[in-house]
């Protein structure tokens, strides 16, 4: 696929993170690069870690891990535009052979046994079958290493109106996705990770904000303040192209943003919803 020569049919008909991916978004979970630095670190990664990224996107933060911490990295995922993106920013920031991207998928992943030290997904597993996947990620683990979650999660036991409006944001995320999505609560997170048999599981809850070291993280791995303001400038010039040309498109971002606004802007939903960093060890 040519993607400078896609018809705008074709465009609009590109699942919704290869959408994305076209238009140049660079990551798709909260937290930012804060979160995912995070992660690492409670994953223990450091430069001799072999580490695998499922549902890896533009590998925006898969390249960012091993910039900061000198590992290796393998970032996979189902859509073939973000692998394509991914490949162009290692290349691009010359992470050479430290750095590699392939299709692949979270359930069947393409690697023998025993083969990382660390499995991490942010924004990914909320998307699957959790039990499932997380044997999958175990088996591909070597014993002693660690699998790594950034997931959105929800209270239980919430009023009514809030119940409602949570569930309209999941179905309104399940519908532009095609994926299915429900928000678990941070035990369900917990539990699914204990049940892939993964001992000394932690489950830290967070919210979601912006922070200055998000956005200083951001700017530095774009290679600076000039590129972040350029890649954000040609983001509001895409959306604004494709949202004048397309009807479907329109669509999309609307619901897109009505989605948001109810899992985090809205203090009457907000204030229950927030995201996990969890970790567990194989033993
Ligand atoms: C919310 S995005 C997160 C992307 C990236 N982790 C990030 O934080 O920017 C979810 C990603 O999961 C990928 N995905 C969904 N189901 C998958 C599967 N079964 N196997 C691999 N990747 C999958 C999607 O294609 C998408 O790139």
């Amino acid at each position: 696929m040519q993607e400078n020569a896609l018809s705008m049919k074709e465009i609009e008909d590109l699942g919704y993170y290869d959408f994305m991916s076209h238009l140049g978004v660079p990551y798709f979970h909260v937290g930012g690069l804060t979160s995912t630095e995070r992660l690492a670190e409670l994953c223990r990664i450091n430069k001799d870690s072999k580490v695998l990224m499922v549902g890896c996107g533009t590998g925006f933060s898969a390249c960012f891990v091993a910039q900061s911490f000198g590992c290796s990295v393998v970032g996979v995922d189902i859509a073939e535009v973000s692998i394509r993106k991914a490949k162009e920013r290692a290349e691009a920031l010359g992470l050479g052979e430290r750095v590699e991207f392939r299709m692949g998928d979270a359930y069947d992943l393409p690697f023998e046994p025993d083969t990382f030290d660390v499995v991490i997904t942010e924004f990914v597993s909320q998307f699957l079958d959790a039990n499932r996947a997380f044997r999958e990620f175990v088996r591909v683990l070597k014993p002693g290493g660690m699998v790594g979650i950034n997931e959105m999660y929800r209270d239980r036991n919430i009023p009514q109106a809030s119940e409602e409006e949570i569930m309209e944001a999941e179905r309104i995320f399940g519908e532009i996705t095609q994926l299915p999505f429900s928000l678990p609560s941070s035990e369900d997170w917990g539990q699914w990770l204990q049940n892939a048999e993964l001992s000394d599981v932690q489950v830290h809850k967070n919210k979601v904000s912006v922070s200055v070291k998000d956005l200083k993280l951001m700017s530095k791995s774009m290679g600076g303040f000039g590129k972040f303001a350029r890649l954000f400038m040609s983001l509001m010039v895409g959306m604004t192209r494709y949202t004048l040309a397309s009807k479907k498109i329109r669509n999309r971002f609307r619901q897109l943003s009505k989605g948001k606004r109810i899992l985090m802007r809205n203090r009457s939903t907000s204030k229950h919803v927030g995201y996990v960093l969890a970790v567990g060890r194989k033993v």
